[in-house]
């Protein structure tokens, strides 16, 4: 049995085939092709923060593929009221097939994890977010084909997203330029050894976009940061992704955000809505690449 709780916990070759199956399984749901090998299989979604495309993709997904999904939250379960997540983990995995969380702290989805019958799966944690990262690299080579040797920018803040983009950086071999403010920068007990080669750091977001094959960003206060908007509205007024940051990158280069996106804030409009932006394929395709992930975690290798 796998957990997906990070980009690392699978190899090249295990996305090699995710990446494969996420066409098939587009192109059969472009041509509204039926495909059903989870019928009766049963998905566990739990939030603890807000969503909008991780909820939608995941359980129409499932739907789509023949299984059903129930949504959770900490509100209106024991989980808002301190049942152990190890005891929620053991009593929810004997009667699911799989479960997706989207909570806090990495640490709670690793001892959900620990405590799971079932497959489970990281919706989102401070630290990573593995599917929207699958998501871009699916995007990035639907549009530009193979990443390897590639250079993408990330503009912005040092959170989950940057921190998942540096795992595909070292997985699927290429460069990632970290443009954050002072006091915002990665955190070098968080840069492994393997990462270093993949990895350059930035003050200038101008210096980290130049040349780079796709330039990304996201909020500037991630879920759970609250505290911090104003602070950090100050701190990251000059991390823009505008045009003339667009015109610095090279001349193919796509514009990615997560989304929810702050239009003003980390990005234009006219970028956000600009010829390069391919961030509504990018949403579409978290349906998608998490379709050919739940095959995969429920069913193995599929060639069919
Ligand atoms: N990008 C993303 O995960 O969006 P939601 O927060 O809407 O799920
Ligand atoms: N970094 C953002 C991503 C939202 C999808 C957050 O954690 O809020």
């Amino acid at each position: 049995m796998k957990h997906f709780l990070k980009l690392s916990d699978f190899g090249k070759h295990e996305f090699d085939h995710i990446i494969e199956r996420t066409t098939v399984l587009k192109k059969r749901f472009k041509q509204y092709i039926p495909y059903q090998p989870l019928t009766d299989r049963m998905l566990a979604m739990v939030f603890e923060k807000s969503s909008t495309r991780t909820r939608v993709s995941f359980e129409a997904g499932i739907y789509q593929l023949g299984g059903q999904a129930i949504h959770l939250d900490a509100q209106s379960t024991q989980l808002g009221r301190a049942e152990p997540i190890e005891d929620t983990a053991r009593v929810i995995s004997r009667m699911v097939d799989l479960v997706m969380i989207r909570t806090y702290e990495q640490d709670k989805v690793e001892r959900f994890a620990a405590h799971s019958r079932v497959p489970v799966i990281n919706g989102l944690t401070n630290e990573f977010h593995p599917c929207q990262v699958l998501a871009d690299v699916f995007t990035f080579i639907e549009h530009r084909g193979s990443i390897t040797g590639k250079t993408v920018a990330w503009v912005g803040d040092a959170n989950n997203m940057s921190y998942t983009w540096l795992e595909a950086a070292r997985i699927f071999g290429f460069t990632l330029n970290v443009a954050t403010p002072a006091g915002y920068a990665m955190e070098e007990s968080r840069v492994a050894e393997s990462d270093r080669a993949h990895l350059k750091t930035f003050t200038d977001p101008m210096a980290a976009a130049s040349g780079a094959h796709l330039v990304t960003t996201d909020v500037w206060t991630s879920m759970g940061y609250e505290a911090e908007t104003e602070t950090r509205k100050k701190a990251f007024a000059d991390f823009i992704v505008d045009t003339e940051m667009m015109d610095s990158a090279a001349k193919d280069a796509l514009f990615m955000h997560c989304l929810p996106a702050h239009r003003g804030e980390e990005v234009t409009e006219e970028v956000l809505e600009g010829s390069q932006s391919v961030v509504w394929e990018e949403a579409e395709n978290r349906l998608h690449v998490q379709k050919a992930l739940m095959e995969y975690l429920l069913l193995g290798k599929i060639d069919s």
